[in-house]
């Protein structure tokens, strides 16, 4: 089976949220399962500015890419080759579409040209393969950003030897972002009018709606978000497609590299510890706290919360808690980045209290790593999540999580007060701070009588398999060998 991935992120070349961990934890995981691809999974992903491409790397061909902006209609984009940690990493090298500050877009929003932007991208991925003459199995496309490459596949290569009998499987990450594209730029991405009409509809195609329907088949990373989705209130108005699908849409849960998050090996940590000897915990805790300006022998209770400043991830509900929190006597620490006002709560409060609340508002992979560890609870209030990586990480470094009950944090966490002799964390039902609130009451007090009760919370929590080897990249593959057979059959009928 030759498996290539088209993303718009992969870890540690280019990431703004979970979907760059993914894709690199799971190209990885595919080629070290049984009965995996054959050879290494190609992943493509554009050269951003910020990719930091190392000196060995080397432009490993050029295509020339039918390109509705490019001089009489191609342009030639070099594929830059990277040896990625048990994958093949290549870079989509045409700097008018991404060379610039932001992967997505600017202050000013998102970039006006997206389309021309993924739609380059998709098509020269598909042009590099038929170059290299390898017939391709499976088309693992992640997100939006990544959907035209289906469209490409049905429109332009149908017949095509190399890609045209590829199955696809498109994962969703996001349900919020379509890459709407409205019918005046669908030329952008060198369509006509008419296959608006094909894929989508008059008005113009909703890409990421247009990748559900072309796919074989499709999948969300979690099972319990995979429920929600075919909701109005999750589904972002593509319940009804997801719902067409049928046996075709499913969650596999996300694993965890195990071995880039571990508490035993992680060299960024103060001390190294696991879940037979957790001494280490509480230097790191100490090291945290002083790092960031609090009282590092106060015991009292510290939160931590670690995400994209993006209304999906409910840093408005903690931001709503706070001022509660720090009369209970609770310190918080925050690391965001993105949209710089749902940080403002933050920031008056990190002022008004310095050795109580903090705010790093970048993105900061090793302060992230001392604050899984550091931190007595990791929060995530968020109003819909996919799946979730933090509280994966969190139980994992010995930190309960607590969590709303959605999506992934729902299929991952269990409440310590609702399964006596089996919980690994907190859980909460309703968006508002008073519910977070209630929670962080309870973890409170879990935490204060200790004893073995606690103890065995941190053992479990710490116990839990999340290994994209033991369970997910499985998931995976055999769903990549239904996609192929669904679209096997098709090329029978
Ligand atoms: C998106 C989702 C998140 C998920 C990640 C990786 O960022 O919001 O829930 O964990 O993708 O699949």
């Amino acid at each position: 089976m030759r498996v290539v991935f088209i993303a718009s992120e992969c870890e540690p070349w280019a990431k703004s949220g979970g979907l760059g961990d993914v894709v690199d934890a799971l190209a990885r995981a595919l080629g070290q399962v049984g009965d995996g691809p054959d050879g290494p999974v190609d992943v493509f992903i554009p050269r951003y500015r910020s990719v930091a491409v190392p000196a060995e790397a080397k432009v490993g061909r050029t295509v020339a890419v039918p390109d509705p902006r490019g001089r009489r209609g191609t342009t030639k984009v070099d594929i830059v080759e990277v040896a990625g940690n048990g994958y093949r990493l290549r870079l989509v090298d045409a700097p008018a579409a991404f060379d610039r500050d932001g992967y997505y877009g600017d202050r000013d929003g998102d970039y006006p040209d997206n389309a021309w932007r993924f739609g380059l991208f998709c098509r020269t991925v598909l042009e590099t393969l038929r170059s290299e003459d390898r017939p391709v199995d499976l088309l693992s496309l992640h997100d939006w950003h990544a959907s035209p490459a289906a469209i490409f596949r049905d429109r332009f290569y149908a017949d095509d030897r190399v890609v045209g009998r590829a199955a696809v499987v498109l994962t969703l990450h996001n349900l919020a972002y379509h890459g709407w594209t409205p019918l005046i730029e669908v030329d952008q991405l060198g369509l006509a009018e008419r296959d608006a009409l094909r894929f989508w509809d008059a008005a113009g195609i909703d890409l990421l709606g247009a990748g559900i329907r072309t796919a074989e088949v499709v999948n969300t990373v979690s099972p319990g978000f995979a429920r929600e989705a075919l909701t109005p209130a999750f589904g972002m108005g593509l319940e009804g497609l997801l719902h067409e699908k049928g046996s075709r849409f499913v969650g596999i849960l996300n694993g965890l590299d195990t071995d880039l998050w571990d508490p035993a090996r992680d060299r960024v940590l103060a001390a190294p510890y696991d879940r037979s000897d957790r001494t280490g915990k509480a230097l790191c805790r100490a090291d945290l706290l002083e790092r960031n300006g609090f009282d590092p022998d106060d015991v009292g209770p510290v939160l931590g919360a670690i995400g994209r400043l993006d209304p999906q991830k409910g840093f408005d509900i903690l931001g709503g808690a706070l001022e509660r929190l720090v009369k209970r006597g609770v310190r918080v620490i925050v690391q965001g980045s993105g949209d710089p006002s749902l940080a403002d709560p933050f920031r008056r409060a990190a002022r008004r209290h310095p050795r109580r609340v903090a705010l790093i508002e970048r993105f900061d992979r090793e302060m992230a790593r001392r604050i899984y560890a550091g931190v007595d609870f990791f929060v995530m209030p968020s109003r819909f999540e996919p799946c979730g990586q933090g509280q994966m990480i969190s139980l994992r470094y010995g930190t309960p999580p607590i969590v709303r009950r959605t999506g992934g944090l729902a299929d991952t966490v269990i409440d310590a007060d609702e399964r006596e002799g089996q919980g690994t964390g907190f859980v909460f039902d309703a968006a508002t701070p008073r519910a977070l609130a209630g929670a962080v009451d309870r973890a409170i007090a879990w935490r204060a009588a200790g004893g073995g009760r606690w103890a065995h919370l941190l053992d479990r929590a710490m116990a839990v398999d999340f290994d994209w080897r033991s369970s997910s990249a499985p998931h995976y593959l055999e769903l990549f060998g239904r996609a192929m057979e669904i679209r096997a059959e098709a090329a029978r009928a």
